[in-house]
Order: structure tokens, then C-alpha cells, then sequence
């Protein structure tokens, strides 16, 4: 029985809550479109890309828009958020976060990002833990969003590990099934109703155990007591 080989954590809503933030910055863009926006619409934003986000919200109206209007609306929205993130700082770490990151190493796994976001390296900056990667995989460097498992597998691929030897870890849905996708122990951080996919659901990052994997045949599990 061997122990998992790498730790791969999604940034946005695992590490940090940056869902308020980029609420606060579509919420000011649809309001000029005459779209509502609420709170229950921007969790099915989670974890899903900048583009297909704006698809979504457009989706509410009826009118139809340019490629070129697409984008201008999307940076405008970009530029609104990143002038949220100048506020950011360790403090915004999410509970055992950072902890989690140092027991990762300290179980002698590598550790990687595998983000949804352009703004990785920003956010990685604000909440002083750009360190604490051997790897990091955003939005910049892969083509297909998630659901798709790119960005994990893209990960894993820069550690040299192999995909069953990884846990992924996720707090959305899209997500966890990039995880599964991938072929990784999808763990997942939040509310288990809606994370009813992954493999395991843990409440905060302070339920984080590395020691807790092991891969037994071809799959990581989780057990209670090593
Ligand atoms: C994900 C967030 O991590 O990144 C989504 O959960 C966001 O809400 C996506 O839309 C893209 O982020 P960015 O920073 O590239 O606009
Ligand atoms: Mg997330």
C-alpha cells in the first residue's frame, strides 16, 4: 500500500473565498445590462471560466451580443475584480488552508495548483503562499475549462506523477468532476450535498489528513486510521 504521491488544490474557494469578489464585479456588469444577478445564481458560477461565467449571465436577457462586445464585457468585469483583489492579504486565507499546504509537504507529497482563473499568480501573490507550490497550472496555460480534467492532468504531468497517485482538491462541482475526469481521488471541501460526486467531503480544510490516502490496487482511499 503506498501513500498518494502528489496534492493538487483548486485555488477559488479552497484555498481563499474569492466567490464574494467576483460577484461584487458581474453583479456591477449585468446591473448595467439591466440583468438581476443574486446570491443563489453566482454559486453555479463556481468554478466555472471567465467566459463561459458571462455566458451564463447573458443567458438571463434576450439580447444577443458581438464576440467583440463579449470581451470588452469580460475585461471590464476582470478589471473591476482585480481592483477588488488589491485588498487581499494572508488574513484571507480560508481556515487550515495554509496549515494544509505545510502538512502536504511535511508528508514528503509534492503540492500543486490547478486553477480555473487567470488571476492565479495575483491571488497566489496577495495571500503570500506562492511558495508553497512545486507546480502551478492556471487558466493562461490550458485550453479546455473545467469540467475538463486538462488543468489536473497538465499538473500532474509537471510533478511526473501519475494521476491515481493524486488527490484533487476541490469546493465546486465543475470541479470535482475535473478530478474524477483526471482520475484522481477528488476530495472535496464544503457542503457534501453539493459535492455528492467526490470521493470525500470534508467540511474545512482543517479535516485535511495527508497521512489519511492510501492507494490500494489501482486507486487512492481514504481510511480513518492509517
Ligand atoms: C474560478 C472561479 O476559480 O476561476 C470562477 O471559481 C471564475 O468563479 C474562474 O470565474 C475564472 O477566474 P478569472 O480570475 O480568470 O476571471
Ligand atoms: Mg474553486
Amino acid at each position: 500500500m503506498a501513500r498518494p504521491r502528489a496534492f493538487i488544490f483548486d485555488l477559488d474557494g479552497v484555498l481563499t473565498d474569492t466567490a464574494q469578489l467576483h460577484f461584487i464585479a458581474w453583479r456591477e456588469l449585468a446591473e448595467g445590462l439591466g440583468l438581476p444577478l443574486d446570491a443563489a445564481f453566482n454559486e453555479e458560477l463556481k468554478g466555472v471560466s471567465r467566459t463561459e461565467s458571462l455566458e451564463r449571465i447573458l443567458a438571463l436577457g434576450t439580447r444577443r451580443y458581438t464576440p467583440a462586445e463579449k470581451v470588452a464585457m469580460a475585461e471590464r468585469k476582470n478589471a473591476a475584480y482585480v481592483r477588488l483583489l488589491e485588498r487581499m492579504t494572508p488574513a484571507d486565507l480560508l481556515p487550515g488552508a495554509l496549515a494544509a499546504l505545510q502538512a502536504a509537504r511535511a508528508a514528503g507529497c509534492r503540492v500543486a495548483l490547478a486553477s480555473a482563473s487567470r488571476n492565479a499568480a495575483t491571488v497566489l501573490g496577495h495571500l503570500g503562499i506562492a511558495d508553497a507550490f512545486d507546480h502551478v497550472v492556471d487558466a493562461n496555460l490550458v485550453t479546455h475549462s473545467k469540467p475538463d480534467p486538462e488543468v489536473f492532468l497538465a499538473a500532474a504531468e509537471a510533478l511526473a506523477v501519475d494521476p491515481a497517485d493524486c488527490v484533487g482538491i476541490e469546493d465546486a462541482v465543475a470541479g470535482v468532476r475535473a478530478v474524477r475526469a483526471a482520475g484522481m481521488f477528488a476530495l472535496g471541501v464544503g457542503d457534501a450535498r453539493v459535492l455528492s460526486e467526490a470521493d470525500q467531503v470534508i467540511a474545512d480544510l482543517h479535516g485535511f489528513i495527508p497521512s489519511n490516502y492510501l492507494r490500494v490496487g489501482s486507486r487512492l482511499r481514504w481510511v480513518s486510521s492509517p
